[in-house]
């Protein structure tokens, strides 16, 4: 923490937006961007209070913002339903007919369903939920496949003021166990299987696994998708479409506090256990639906894809809750991008015309490897504007981005922001800001950002420190599920009185942020965010092990690749079928995503006299590079000559 981060990147490319697209735009030019973002830095609440009125609200705030460090209140006193805004706000007119999700599974079938469609299905299901017992401030844990019943099952959910918890499909019944507990869900909704590659994943089976240990759970409903066998275990589960039957749709939606929790959603932290991210309703609400209007410039004609999975945030905040609190038409697609073939994304833009694409860094670099033939085959000239988010973005990948998928034309929003941000927090806005390849750019308006060394201070130019956020704003996370001082702690603990928010970053001489990545024990391995302590947690619980440290290490691919290095009890010896029983024992603990890429046996791993892990050393190791730091605390120096010589 004390040492200054070095930054080598240096990248000078600088691309203006186009004329015809800020003519268009809704912030028109830099100067406009320039004089919105001093207003909102001087008045944040006017701001956030003018943005708040572009939407429905049953009763208006008597304050915008209460702040009690580091908790905040956002639209104090008011009252709003955010389904009723992602809805019912669109009915009365022409976007009534206009479609809201346009999905395709991975088999290949479609979907449309306009708003109206949407509202329907969303209050009949929010009936379904009630007649199962499920009220105000009640948690429901949602496992399900990328099937228009998942955006469904949220906005009924928020539709009676039930707080959802998205499970993202890939986690294991271990993790949807521990996640459902901690919330206390009372209802878990999953599917009988969804497809993935080809096969059907059978989720039903998952989470009969976890929830045999979760008591608070008293119903499982079952939505029909993939048509496999599923155990039925009554009364405790229920199809989905039975119970849409048995209940009155809920067409009143339930105004509730603007403070009321619309979801927990669980991420990775320095400790075994996930936090639960908390955020309310109101403040989310403005932040998520200003952001897509302003960063993904978003107009009536646009069709919008956002290829995040609903179990991230990215999916909470920009495939539902953002565009359609927006009006927007938003792209849907189940399965994997090279399913059946490399150009399945590339087929997909074509069919629907879209015009908005929002992916991932790493995504786009698998693209790049999979060859340009594939994009090359289909019409993209219906895209206009290309978005990132997830991980810093390579100035290679950028480019290639940029050229083969945007044919130079398309600006690119690469986005910094985070599962407790809520919303976007850094980006350029497309036609105001020049943009450079690998730098998210400027903070959006109404966001205070700096990047500050360890005593706080605000770091020169081009010298690296850490990125902190200095006032509240809308979306924040409002506390971690249950452990308030876990939340006051982790984000606020460090400078009291700024959100420290747990990345590395430069900032350039024109004020431009470079991202360069977590400096905690967190890894971001494909865009996801994996806690290095979850996955040796999940390592020791195997009988054979008795220690083990994981850091992440440099992967052209993925951003970080996993690395493992472990100590076995007596009676246990490093053999190849031991590594793969180790790894498919971390799929079991987590999911198969966090399965480390190398496991390395050792007898023992480097430590200081007091007995902490210098895992600096250990990245050193896994990255192939010479030690360059103090080794001079290491309790035996001879341990970290044997791991680099590749010890057994
Ligand atoms: O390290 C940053 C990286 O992803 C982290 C947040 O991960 P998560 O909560 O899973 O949310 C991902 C989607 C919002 C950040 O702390 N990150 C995210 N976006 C960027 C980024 N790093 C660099 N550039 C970005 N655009």
């Amino acid at each position: 923490m004390s040492q200054n981060i070095e930054s080598l990147l240096i990248e000078t490319r600088l691309f203006e937006p186009a004329p015809a697209f800020s003519a268009a735009a809704h912030i028109k030019s830099r100067a406009e961007y320039d004089r919105v973002r001093s207003q909102a830095l001087a008045d944040p609440e006017g701001f956030w209070a003018e943005a708040a009125r572009e939407l429905e609200w049953s009763r208006p705030w008597d304050a915008v913002l209460e702040w009690n460090p580091p908790f905040a209140k956002w639209f104090v006193g008011a009252t709003t339903n955010l389904s009723a805004n992602c809805l019912d706000r669109h009915l009365g007119g022409p976007r009534a007919t206009k479609p809201a999700i346009i999905w395709e599974g991975e088999p290949g079938e479609t979907r449309t369903l306009t708003y109206e469609d949407l509202h329907r299905e969303v209050c009949r299901f929010a009936g379904a939920l009630r007649g199962l017992g499920v009220g105000l401030g009640d948690r429901v844990a949602l496992y399900m496949p990328m099937v228009p019943e998942l955006p469904i099952a949220m906005l009924a959910c928020a539709r009676i003021g039930a707080t959802h918890s998205v499970v993202f499909g890939g986690f294991s019944a271990e993790a949807l166990r521990e996640r459902c507990n901690d919330a206390g869900a009372k209802v878990v909704v999953t599917a009988d299987g969804g497809y993935r590659r080809g096969s059907v994943l059978a989720l039903k089976e998952i989470v009969d696994e976890a929830v045999v240990h979760c008591p608070s759970v008293e119903r499982v409903v079952v939505l029909r998708r993939a048509g496999n066998q599923v155990e039925w275990n009554s009364p405790r589960d229920v199809w989905w479409h039975e119970a849409v039957d048995a209940s009155q749709p809920v067409t009143e939606a339930v105004a509730v506090d603007s403070e009321h929790p619309l979801f927990i959603l669980y991420t990775s932290g320095t400790t075994g256990k996930p936090k639960g991210v908390v955020h309310t309703t109101g403040g989310y609400m403005v932040h998520a639906y200003l952001t897509s209007k302003w960063v993904f410039d978003l107009k009536d004609d646009d069709v919008y894809w956002c290829t995040a999975d609903c179990g991230w945030v990215t999916g909470h905040s920009y495939l539902v809750y953002g565009p359609l609190a927006n009006g927007a038409t938003s792209v849907m697609y189940e399965g994997v991008p090279n399913h059946p073939a490399p150009d399945r994304l590339w087929s997909i833009i074509a069919k629907y015309a879209v015009t908005i694409l929002y992916t991932a860094p790493t995504a786009i670099r698998s693209f790049m490897r999979w060859g340009d033939e594939h994009p090359r085959r289909h019409d993209l000239t219906s895209l206009r504007l290309l978005g990132t988010v997830g991980e810093p973005i390579n100035p290679e990948a950028w480019m290639w981005y940029r050229d083969v998928i945007g044919a130079g034309r398309c600006p690119i929003v690469d986005t910094w922001w985070q599962t407790e941000t809520g919303g976007i927090m850094i980006t350029p806005l497309p036609g105001a800001v020049a943009t450079k390849p690998g730098s998210c750019t400027l903070p959006f308006p109404g966001m205070d950002i700096d990047v500050v060394d360890a005593e706080g201070r605000s770091c020169a130019a081009d010298q690296g420190g850490f990125l902190v956020i200095r006032k509240p704003w809308p979306g924040m996370l409002r506390t971690i599920y249950g452990d308030p001082a876990r939340y006051a702690d982790t984000y606020w603990g460090r400078y009291g009185d700024m959100y420290f928010a747990g990345d590395g970053a430069r900032r350039d001489a024109d004020g431009y942020f470079w991202v360069m990545g977590r400096i905690d024990d967190v890894m971001n391995v494909s865009g996801h965010r994996i806690g290095t302590m979850e996955v040796e947690s999940a390592l020791v619980s195997h009988p054979a092990v008795t220690e083990a440290a994981v850091v992440g290490r440099p992967d052209s691919l993925k951003g970080e690749a996993i690395a493992a290095f472990v100590t076995l009890g007596p009676g246990h010896s490093p053999t190849k079928e031991l590594e793969a029983e180790l790894r498919n024992h971390v799929a079991k603990e987590i999911g198969a995503f966090a399965k480390p890429d190398d496991i390395r046996f050792t007898q023992s791993l480097p430590k200081t006299r007091s007995g902490k892990i210098m895992r600096r050393l250990l990245r050193d190791v896994a990255a192939g590079r010479e030690s360059a730091g103090d080794t001079t605390t290491l309790e035996d120096v001879s341990v970290l000559a044997r791991l680099r010589d590749g010890e057994e």
